[in-house]
C-alpha cells in the first residue's frame, strides 16, 4: 500500500518572527511513518516544522503551514492518509513583511480559519471515481476523546479516528507514549492501554490495512 502521512504542527507567521503553533513534536507522526515502512509499504511523510530525523526508506516533504500541508497532500496518491499533524485552524488574516513593533501589535491581531485537510480531501475523494482511499484521523481532546472523536468520525468521513486525551499523563504532545482509541463511524470504540508510540503506530498501520483488504 502506499501510505501518506502527515505529522508536527503547523506555523501561521504574524510577522517574520512571530508565529502562531502548538507543541507537536512529530514524534506520532514519524513512528506510523516508520511503522508502515517495517510492515513493507511506501511511504511519504508530509512534516510540519520539527526536529525529527527521516525514518529511513520514508519520502518526506517539508511544510510550514497549513495551507502549505493542504498542497503537499492534494498532490500525492495514496491507499491510506494517516493525519497525525496537528494542524493550526486558525491563521494571521494578513503576515505583516516587516517585524511589528510592540505598540503596531495592539488590537492587531485578526484571525481566520485555515482549511481544514482532511475534510477537504475526504470531500474529494468522494467526488472521484475507483476505490476510495482509507482515511484515518487524529483526535487531541482534553477529557473523555470518544464521543467528539465519533462526531469527527462522521463528519469527515474517516474510516476511523485514534481519540488521544492530549491531558492525561504520558498521552498527546511531546511524550514518548500515548493513550489512544480507536473509534468508528458505526460508534465502535476499541481503547487501548498507554503503550509506547511505536506500537500504537504499528496497531495503527494493522488497523488501516486490514480494512483496506476487507474493501477488496
Ligand atoms: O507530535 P507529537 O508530539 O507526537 O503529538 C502527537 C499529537 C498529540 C499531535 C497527535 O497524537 C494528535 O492528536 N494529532 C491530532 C491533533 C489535532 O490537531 O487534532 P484535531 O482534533 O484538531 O484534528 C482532528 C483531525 O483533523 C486530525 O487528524 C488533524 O490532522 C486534522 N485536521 C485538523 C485541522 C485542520 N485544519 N485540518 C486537518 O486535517
Amino acid at each position: 500500500m502506499k501510505f501518506l502521512v502527515t505529522a508536527g504542527p503547523t506555523r501561521e507567521f504574524i510577522d517574520p518572527v512571530r508565529f502562531l503553533s502548538n507543541p507537536s513534536t512529530g514524534r506520532m507522526g514519524f513512528a506510523v511513518a516508520r511503522a508502515a515502512r517495517a510492515a513493507g509499504h511506501e511511504v511519504t511523510l508530509v512534516a510540519g516544522p520539527v526536529a525529527l530525523r527521516t525514518p529511513h526508506g520514508v519520502r518526506r516533504i517539508d511544510v510550514v503551514s497549513a495551507r502549505e500541508m493542504l498542497t503537499a497532500v492534494e498532490s500525492e496518491n495514496f491507499d491510506c492518509l494517516v493525519a497525525t499533524a496537528a494542524v493550526a485552524d486558525w491563521r494571521p488574516a494578513r503576515c505583516a513583511s516587516k517585524k511589528l513593533k510592540k505598540n503596531e501589535m495592539d488590537g492587531l491581531l485578526r484571525l481566520v480559519r485555515n482549511p481544514d485537510i482532511l475534510k477537504t480531501v475526504a470531500l474529494r475523494l468522494r467526488r472521484g471515481h475507483g476505490r476510495r482511499p482509507i482515511l484515518v484521523g487524529f483526535a487531541a481532546e482534553t477529557g473523555d476523546p470518544a464521543s467528539e472523536a465519533v462526531r469527527k468520525c462522521r463528519e469527515k468521513r474517516l474510516d476511523f479516528v485514534v481519540a488521544n486525551d492530549v491531558t492525561s499523563a504520558g498521552s498527546g504532545f511531546g511524550t514518548d507514549t500515548n493513550r489512544v482509541a480507536f473509534v468508528f463511524p458505526d460508534g465502535r470504540i476499541e481503547r487501548l492501554p498507554l503503550m509506547s508510540k511505536a506500537a500504537v503506530a504499528r496497531r495503527i498501520v494493522r488497523m488501516a490495512s486490514g480494512l483496506r483488504n476487507i474493501s477488496e
